[in-house]
């Protein structure tokens, strides 16, 4: 992020804390219903439209930088994988043999493919995509093998990121669509990074319940009251692109960015920033180091949850870096997952009991409500929420 957009957002969090103002909120109180966190029909819904319709983030780029090296769908409705040619280009394809459906690959691995071999039968593929090969050729007479390549999905890299369209036709522009926030990215130079880890792990909660965790900060000093909790600010602030989202949360010693030279001030170190990029990812940068966390509906209370931390490995070396990484990684795992997600499961366990019609949304929650009106908007529905603004 360019220093002069970081000062500007400086000088616009530190007036809204003069003012006391806790966050540009969107609205007055408004009610979210519970349907779109029970019901199959809406999920379908979500399905067909936002995870059909809308690209997404397949992953960081470090792990396809070179020839053969690969990365894998996390998630079975969407089983893509996306591969570095031997000639440089990146490609994305289903990961489903023309045979008779096998997936091709089926673990990510470290060592670079040289082709795709199907387990089921052998057929063979080329990184193109590209069948070239079938074991006893003779019994499949009159085929014609260029009609039977595999099915290619819309893929491209764009600030360190790899981006998916699922539709075979699909338009892919994260740099127009991002607006922004894309400049953000570049000048994070994002694509200077390297994995550290990824895990994925299935949580008993909708999609959305868990998403949106990361657009409030209001449940922090309870969920939170042992870890993030100290050093949170206590208020948000956002901008929005289409669906996107950047949201920027106070630390707890914003004010004293008052008193620092604008030169040697750096957002970061007063801000931590997130962004949310419609539909499933939210991307949390911290200064060398960054989170991804992206949500795959399973089933209405089912998800799968990705969380990946990538680096910039000049700033890690040595062992006392790997430590100071695995506790990044710990930290995050443990602050995220056993808190904010098991806070979650356990709301959705509660949505069947009757007890509310609706659930409630404060002004300084406002950001979900937004973020339930962009997925409506995708899947033709009416408003989420009934407002009192
Ligand atoms: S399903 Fe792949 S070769 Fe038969
Ligand atoms: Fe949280």
């Amino acid at each position: 992020m360019k220093h002069d957009v970081q000062m500007a957002l400086l000088d616009r969090m530190v007036e809204l804390r003069k003012r006391g103002r806790d966050q540009r909120a969107n609205g007055g109180i408004s009610h979210l219903s519970l349907d779109p966190y029970t019901n199959q029909e809406i999920l379908d819904r979500e399905l067909e439209t936002v995870f059909s319709d809308c690209p997404f983030v397949a992953g960081h780029v470090d792990r396809v930088r070179k020839p053969g090296q690969y990365m894998l769908s996390d998630w079975n409705h969407q089983p893509y994988v996306v591969v570095r040619g031997n000639d440089g280009v990146l490609r994305a394809f289903m990961n489903t043999c023309r045979h008779r459906g096998a997936p091709l690959v089926e673990r990510e691995r470290d060592e670079p493919l040289r082709a795709f071999v199907c387990p089921f039968h052998g057929w063979t593929y080329g990184l193109d995509g590209a069948l070239s090969g079938m074991p006893c050729a003779f019994a499949f007479p009159g085929i014609n093998k260029q009609d039977l390549g595999l099915k290619e999905l819309p893929v491209t890299e764009s600030t360190g990121l790899v981006w998916v369209h699922p539709k075979e036709d699909g338009p892919l522009a994260p740099i127009e669509d991002l607006g922004c926030f894309s400049e953000d990215f570049e000048h994070f130079a994002l694509d200077r990074y390297v994995r550290y880890k990824k895990t994925v792990t299935e949580k008993k909660a909708n999609w959305k319940l868990l998403i949106q965790l990361n657009l409030e900060g209001y449940h922090v000093a309870a969920v939170h009251r042992n870890t993030l909790a100290k050093g949170y600010g206590g208020f948000l602030d956002h901008d929005a692109e289409g669906a996107h989202l950047r949201i920027l949360a106070a630390k707890a010693h914003l004010m004293d960015s008052v008193r620092m030279p604008k030169e040697e001030t750096n957002l970061l170190d007063f801000v931590q920033l997130l962004y949310f990029l419609f539909p499933n990812t939210i991307i949390i940068i911290n200064e060398h180091a960054f989170s991804m966390l992206r949500f795959f509906p399973v089933a209405p209370d089912r998800t799968l949850y990705s969380y990946e931390l990538v680096y910039l490995p000049d700033r890690y070396g040595g062992e006392s870096g790997q430590q100071s990484l695995r506790n990044r990684f710990i930290y995050g795992g443990v602050v995220i997952g056993d808190e904010d997600f098991a806070m979650a499961e356990k709301v959705q366990r509660n949505l069947h009991n009757g007890v509310n019609d609706t659930h409630m949304l404060g002004q300084e929650e406002q950001l979900v409500l937004f973020f339930h009106e962009s997925v409506n908007k995708w899947i033709g529905s009416g408003p989420s929420g009934q407002g009192t603004r």
